[in-house]
């Protein structure tokens, strides 16, 4: 597997500022940066939007041109909309669910997810380190 993607909902390109005893004090596009350098054979391409309907668009892009494996954190997306799940249920694209918090350990809301029914698995609580995980896995399947 060759051609990943990874997908932030909203309010993650705000990473480094936001919440950082939560979500650490990394920007993305360091991250990023880490990501291609660990993983130099893949070609990772990125996309963040606040917005839940470019995110849906997004995965079905990706379905459509050559994708092997999404990385998506919907963010609070996550709790509330069916409509991203439903993409997720539509594409034949695994898509992995990650959290940088663990989501089981906060606020009661945050234990509902409409997208883990459809995730290939789900990734919560290790940081930032996540995203590197669930890369991980693309490439040892
Ligand atoms: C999050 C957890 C969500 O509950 C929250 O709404 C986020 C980030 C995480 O990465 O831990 O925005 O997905």
């Amino acid at each position: 597997m060759k051609n990943i993607l990874v997908i932030n909902g909203p309010n993650l390109n705000l990473l480094g500022t936001r919440e950082p005893v939560l979500y650490g004090s990394q920007d993305f596009s360091e991250i990023l940066n880490e990501l291609k350098t660990h993983f130099p054979d893949l070609t990772i391409s990125y996309f963040q939007s606040n917005n839940e309907s470019e995110l849906i668009d997004a995965l079905h892009v990706a379905a459509n041109n050559g994708v092997e494996g999404v990385v998506l954190n919907p963010a609070a997306f996550t709790h509330t909309s069916i409509a991203l799940a439903d993409a997720v249920a539509a594409i034949a694209v695994p898509v992995i669910e990650i959290h940088i918090s663990n989501v089981y350990s906060r606020e009661e809301f945050r234990r509902k997810s409409y997208i883990s029914k459809y995730a290939k698995g789900v990734i919560s609580g290790f940081g930032v380190s996540g995203y590197q995980m669930a890369i991980g896995y693309f490439v040892r399947s």
